[in-house]
């Protein structure tokens, strides 16, 4: 209970998490069968997957001294990036804001493509308007082109892009930014400031900005966005060249 209503205020301040939990929250509500989740952190979105699929997370052996993340029952990729997970095991291959942490993008799309079954789905965030995070480990911003290329590169079709937020939505993530440090300042002990000042007139312009940026996730999406979410599937028949 106490997960699920810090998840809501998580997503209430965190519009890139919003935005990916809106576009993720129909398609996960369906799946079945096995589920991978590729460089899965904290899982925050397994709890949108039926109870009846079967979960698997895989992450790096260093993501919780390099990421912050500790989870139980999590598969390590190997150390040359490959997948501990058979050919075609998997139904859905989900990897959220991961790919941008990934010094060989196409290798990874790769193995994602080798472990789903003919018929197989992908779904992908990445982020667009986010800082340069988890220094040094952040190598890449990609637009709907490279991932179209990347995608199809290593075989998969049907390939759909769509933008999460708008400028609208980019500016209320930039502004918040801004101000939440203001809203949430770090106590120094034996040291008085304006800091409390500063929070109880930061505060109330943080929540009105997290919710217009919320709001506006129900617009129209845009060119200038927070990231894009992507599906693809791994075509039922090997794809045959002009002979
Ligand atoms: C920004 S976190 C995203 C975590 C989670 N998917 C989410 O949406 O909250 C990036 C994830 O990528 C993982 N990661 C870092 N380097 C990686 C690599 N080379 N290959 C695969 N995953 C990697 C990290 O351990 C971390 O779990």
């Amino acid at each position: 209970m106490r997960g699920r209503a810090l998840a809501v205020v998580r997503r209430l301040f965190d519009l890139q998490a919003a935005s990916i939990w809106q576009d993720l929250r129909p398609a996960l509500g369906v799946v079945g069968g096995t589920l991978v989740d590729a460089g899965c952190g904290a899982s925050p979105y397994r709890r949108l997957v039926p109870r009846d699929t079967t979960y698997i997370g895989l992450d790096v052996e260093r993501a919780s001294e390099e990421f912050g993340y500790d989870i139980a029952d999590v598969r390590r990729f190997g150390a040359d990036g490959s997948w501990p997970v058979d050919d075609g095991a998997a139904d859905v291959v989900l990897s959220t804001e991961t790919l941008e942490h990934v010094p060989d993008p196409s290798a990874f799309l790769a193995e994602a493509f080798r472990v789903l079954r003919p018929g197989g789905q992908l779904m992908l965030t990445v982020p667009f308007a986010a800082r340069w995070h988890y220094v040094p480990r952040d190598y890449w911003r990609f637009t709907p082109s490279a991932l179209t290329m990347l995608l199809e590169g290593v075989g998969f079709g049907d390939v759909f892009i769509t933008a999460r937020g708008n400028e609208r939505t980019v500016a209320c993530y930039k502004l918040l930014a801004l101000l939440l440090p203001a809203a949430m300042p770090q106590r120094e002990p034996g040291r008085t400031s304006m800091a409390p000042l500063a929070a109880l007139v930061a505060a109330p312009l943080a929540l009105a900005l997290a919710i217009a940026g919320n709001l506006s996730l129900r617009g129209s999406a845009g060119d200038d966005c927070l990231g894009y979410t992507v599906t693809a599937a791994r075509p039922t028949e090997p794809l045959v060249g002009p002979q």
